[in-house]
């Protein structure tokens, strides 16, 4: 699983050179696939239910699982990468999301928070803790700042699946939740709207878009559960 996670954090640093306004999101997903290939993994998304892409681009109000298509980046987007890999039997998960160029301050602001709000959720993922002690957390700091936590989608144990129990959400009360143990591998992904939390799918099944048009942020890393502090195994660092 560490492998898997250093290969997703390669190819989200990587891409990072890549966006730029005037750039097809498709040209990312192009570019990222191939260092995928050639870091020796395996796009944990592409074919996962029928998804068709090997990584998610989710632009603007695109909340998540975006699909890379002929759209441009423009000055003042923002962008949220998606990365899954398979290595050796085992898989890693993260997302981020960017700015093209100089965005607004609200932007800039909602990014931070979100940010913020993941590292605030992986504090609290330590032996000894509550699962929703992590939700918590999460939605405290998101609300707290006047932004809105989605509810339809949400973090998940990873390991030799993608997806696997439990559910990791972004809201939730503290104290409850299953306790959480040494060596338990969660993905936390906070998904932050500057509006509503209300989301829907478009036609083509895939794409989540706020209801109010507002912009939404992502930011994901798998971590390892461990007595003081939890090991982030998608560090970009
Ligand atoms: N990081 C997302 C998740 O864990 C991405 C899934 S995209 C999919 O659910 F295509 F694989 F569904
Ligand atoms: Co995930």
């Amino acid at each position: 699983m560490a492998k898997a996670g250093e290969i997703v954090a390669d190819v989200m640093k990587s891409l990072q050179g890549v966006i730029t306004a005037g750039v097809m999101t498709k040209e990312l997903e192009q570019f990222a696939d191939e260092r995928i290939r050639v870091l020796g993994g395996k796009s944990a998304f592409k074919g996962y239910r029928g998804y068709p892409s090997s990584i998610c681009t989710s632009v603007n109000e695109v909340v998540v699982h975006g699909i890379p298509s002929s759209r441009k980046l423009k000055e003042g987007d923002i962008i949220s990468i998606d990365i899954g890999v398979y290595y050796e039997g085992f898989f890693g998960d993260a997302a981020y999301t960017f700015p093209v160029g100089a965005v607004d301050p609200n932007t800039s602001k909602l990014l931070r928070v979100t940010e913020e709000a993941l590292f605030l959720g992986i504090d609290m993922a330590v032996e000894g803790n509550r699962l929703y002690d992590i939700s918590h957390a999460i939605q405290g700091h998101v609300e707290k700042n006047g932004f809105s936590v989605v509810r339809t989608f949400v973090g998940h144990g990873i390991g030799r699946q993608l997806h696997e129990e439990p559910q990791v959400p972004n809201f939730g009360i503290a104290g409850q939740g299953p306790r959480l143990r040494q060596g338990m591998t969660l993905a936390i992904e906070p998904m932050v709207n500057a509006g509503t939390f209300e989301v829907r799918v478009l036609d083509d099944g895939w794409t989540a878009v706020t209801q109010d048009g507002r912009r939404s942020a992502h930011f994901e890393h798998t971590v390892v559960v461990m007595p003081n502090a939890a090991r982030i195994l998608t560090n970009l660092s």
